[in-house]
């Protein structure tokens, strides 16, 4: 599949605008998801084998997923499991419903299979997609698998009211998903990376976690009639960091995610650094404002997971992501500490397929190298390091 995509179907696509292609395939995708039949078809294509990672209190039948950013709108939902995924990250979503930068606002770096984009949170605002998600529940669509939700700050809420804004859509989406990830790493929002700064994360986790003490109040029925009851565990809240951080500033987000008993750290967002490069086109693209994602991440993602593990000792769980574009990639992760990784370029290149070839992909090393399960591998770079 992955030749036929590359070779027959990518050039096709590409050969027209990046966004554009992107709205129409979660269009298919969506309408796909819709139709329990052609669902069935799409799984038995792409649809991968069982390979279970217990984490966060959740069972991730495979530990591949869709990055933030893919489905903002929550638009192709039953898909991505279809599509071989074992967990689904919806968003970045926002307080207030906002259209994101201006086009064109997403290019391709061919050469280096790597994507800029600045998009900006473009997204439906929080109360709308809990409306989309309800929708999904009620028509029977939910997939057997985590999803969570990436929660960004709105343009319009001045830095120092992120917490509120964070909070806001937090207590609409909560009993909406499985986990949630606060991501203060997009460069495409004016001065949200600030928000990695110590005091300013703690101010947000803090508003998060009394947001989370809140009761949800449920009407259930009950042999004297209805009555609001129910108090609902309050779901895993995760931290996604940029990869152009010092290390000195993941110390202290690594202090911070202890203190407050963060689930876990997604790392990572996309680098507004650029690698060297002699190519013209690859120049032209580089030269776009906005976050770098795809192969020339990797290394550096890698980097970043490798250290969170080493300097926590592994007690931090890490979902990967960043340049993963085949097993042996999402393996180097793995072995380097995370327990969980994320695509979203990788499938930009690879095609449809790619979920099910990393999964195909970790199961044979795993019975190359030994490894009874996933949990097992997850950090085994470091140790047989030391
Ligand atoms: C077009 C695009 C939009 C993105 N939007 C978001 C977003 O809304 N929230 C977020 O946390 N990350 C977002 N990301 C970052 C990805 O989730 C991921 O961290 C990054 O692209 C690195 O992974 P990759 O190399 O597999 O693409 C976006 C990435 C791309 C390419």
């Amino acid at each position: 599949m992955s030749w036929c995509y590359r070779r027959l179907i990518r050039p096709v696509l590409f050969a027209r605008d990046a966004e554009q292609i992107h709205g129409r395939t979660l269009r298919a995708l969506g309408w796909a998801g819709r139709h329990e039949l052609i669902g069935d078809v799409l799984e038995s294509f792409f649809g991968a084998p069982d390979l279970p990672v217990e984490l966060f209190g959740l069972r991730f039948p495979n530990p591949v997923g869709s990055a933030g950013g893919m489905d903002k709108f929550a638009e192709a939902l039953p898909a991505w499991a279809a599509l071989g995924f074992g967990f689904t990250e919806l968003g970045g979503v926002t307080w207030h419903a906002q259209s994101g930068n201006p086009p064109p606002r997403l290019f391709r770096a061919l050469a280096e299979e790597a994507i800029v984009n600045r998009m900006g949170f473009n997204n439906p605002g929080a109360e709308a997609l809990a409306e989309t998600l309800n929708r999904w529940r009620a028509c029977g669509l939910w997939p057997a698998h985590p999803v969570g939700i990436n929660l960004g700050k709105s343009k319009a809420t001045p830095l120092e009211n992120a917490a509120v804004d964070y909070a806001q859509s937090f207590r609409v989406l909560r009993s909406h998903a499985d986990f949630f990830v606060v991501n203060v790493s997009s460069p495409n929002t004016v001065g949200l990376r600030q928000l990695q700064d110590k005091a300013a994360l703690d101010e947000i986790l803090a508003a998060l976690q009394a947001v989370a003490g809140e009761k949800i109040k449920r009407p259930t029925f009950f042999s004297k009639g209805w009555q609001q009851t129910s108090l609902e565990i309050p779901p895993p809240i995760l931290v996604k960091i940029a990869p152009d951080l010092a290390f000195e500033a993941l110390d202290e987000i690594l202090e911070l995610s202890a203190r407050r008993r963060i689930a876990g750290l997604v790392a990572t967002n996309t680098t507004i650094t650029r690698p060297e490069t002699t190519d013209p086109e690859t120049r032209r693209i580089y030269a776009e404002q906005g976050g770098l994602s795809g192969r020339p991440l990797a290394k550096r993602s890698t980097e970043i997971i490798r250290y969170i593990y080493k300097q926590t000792r592994g007690s931090l769980p890490i979902i990967g992501v960043g340049g993963v574009f085949s097993a042996a990639d999402a393996w180097e992760k793995i072995t380097a500490g995370a327990s969980l990784v994320q695509i979203y370029t990788g499938l930009i290149y690879e095609g449809p397929g790619l979920a099910r070839a990393i999964v195909n992909g970790l199961l044979e090393k795993m019975e190359t190298e030994g490894f009874q399960t996933l949990r097992d591998a997850v950090g085994s770079g470091l140790r047989s390091q030391s």
